[in-house]
């Protein structure tokens, strides 16, 4: 994998799945073509069934062709899974189990979701002005144990039926994505807070026994504190820049960071990288918008591709190694919000919204160029 990266060849899995995602992966693979033009890479893409998209082709939501393609591809990027379609819950077939499936089967364990709100989007959030000034934090959501992949049984009782869900983590699922996010603090503020449930659940209680032992052991240098997650959620909205690295359990993180999205103006704006076990420095991942599918605008050309775009910057980021590429594509995007050409998700003061393609547009041509251009923080940078 990494070989192929650094001769500029780079096979990029796309899986556009359901509802808004086929438009997003086509406003993201616009900017990673521009990107690849001028900086000389050979990008290959091919696109691959999940999701609900699947189950229609394949009757499956996870075919194995899409799962050895993943295996074989340097990076993959996700558009959305699920819809009304696919929704029955006496079905034991769903759309869901694609993406989870595809995070178990390709051992992604940490789930990247950095909240960084543009200045130019405060209008766009319910939030006052002031709470977003400074925000910039980063959840990382341990993203293939706990509630999600534990035992589901279902059985009949005297009272009819019962359900559960068992939540379970082992020191070491708790340890890697630890590391993840504790490596992700030392290159930023160095803190770290912890967010756990431990005055009710053991699982919450090993997870902070686990991360206060490897914080102590190495990484003397962070600044470690745990919450419980409750009071993160609240702490979320009230103070969100004294966050910096959030790290998780995967149910508790798959609620903050819809929660955190607030803060950005519109979840359509957020991207997330899932990655692995790290090899030779560059880790497979799977890359995608947190959005979701969102079936009530699919198909009308006015989804957010930004969520999908910034994704593919952290694809170029820490799958294919490309830095500069990867920031290239982050101010060609900032500087396409600042310029106020927004999605209808974002336009708040009556101007003309903008459609999906025209911003990806937007976008590709800025990142495609070099020309110097303004950041939100009013430094300078090369797009
Ligand atoms: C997310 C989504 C998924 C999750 C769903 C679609 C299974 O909400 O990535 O946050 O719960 O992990
Ligand atoms: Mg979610």
């Amino acid at each position: 994998m990494n070989a192929a990266v650094k001769r500029g060849r780079a096979i990029i899995a796309l899986l556009p799945g359901d509802g808004i995602g086929p438009e997003v992966v086509g406003a993201a693979r616009i900017v990673l073509e521009a990107v690849a033009k001028r900086f000389g890479h050979d990008f290959e893409f091919e696109e691959a069934l999940i999701g609900g998209a699947a189950i229609d082709a394949a009757g499956t939501a996870l075919p194995a062709e899409t799962v050895a393609f993943c295996q074989r591809a340097d990076a993959v990027l996700l558009g959305a899974v699920g819809g009304p379609k696919w929704d029955d819950p006496s079905s034991t077939i769903r759309p869901e189990q694609g993406l989870l499936g595809l995070r178990r089967e390709l051992g992604l364990f940490a789930n990247i979701r950095p909240v960084a709100p543009h200045p130019s989007l405060a209008e766009a959030s319910p939030l006052k002005a002031d709470r977003l000034t400074g925000v910039d934090l980063v959840v990382v959501r341990e993203l293939t144990g706990g509630i999600y992949f534990g035992a589901q049984p279902l059985e009949r009782t005297e009272d009819g039926e019962r359900a559960s869900d068992i939540c379970s983590y082992t020191d070491r699922e708790v340890e890697r994505v630890v590391r993840v996010a504790a490596d992700l603090a030392r290159a930023r503020r160095r803190k770290l807070t912890s967010v756990d449930k431990a005055n009710v659940l053991e699982t919450s209680r090993l997870w902070r026994r686990v991360v206060t032992r490897v914080v102590a052991e190495d990484y003397p240098d962070i600044e470690l504190d745990h919450m419980l997650v409750d009071s993160c959620a609240m702490r979320l909205i009230q103070r969100p820049a004294e966050f910096d690295v959030i790290v998780t359990e995967n149910m508790f993180g798959d609620i903050l960071t819809d929660e955190a999205a607030v803060l950005a103006g519109s979840i359509g704006v957020l991207p997330s990288a899932s990655l692995g076990a790290a090899t030779g420095g560059l880790r497979r991942g799977l890359y995608e918008p947190i959005h979701g599918s969102a079936p009530d605008i699919a198909g009308r050309g006015i989804a957010n591709p930004i969520g999908a775009i910034l994704s593919a910057a952290l694809l170029l980021r820490y799958s294919l190694g490309l830095e500069v590429e990867a920031e290239v594509v982050e101010l060609a995007t900032h500087a396409t919000i600042a310029g106020g050409r927004l999605t209808p998700d974002l336009v708040t003061n009556g101007t003309r919204a903008a459609t999906t393609g025209a911003v990806a547009e937007e976008i590709a041509a800025t990142a495609g160029t070099a020309r110097r251009i303004g950041t939100p923080a009013g430094t300078a940078g090369y797009a």
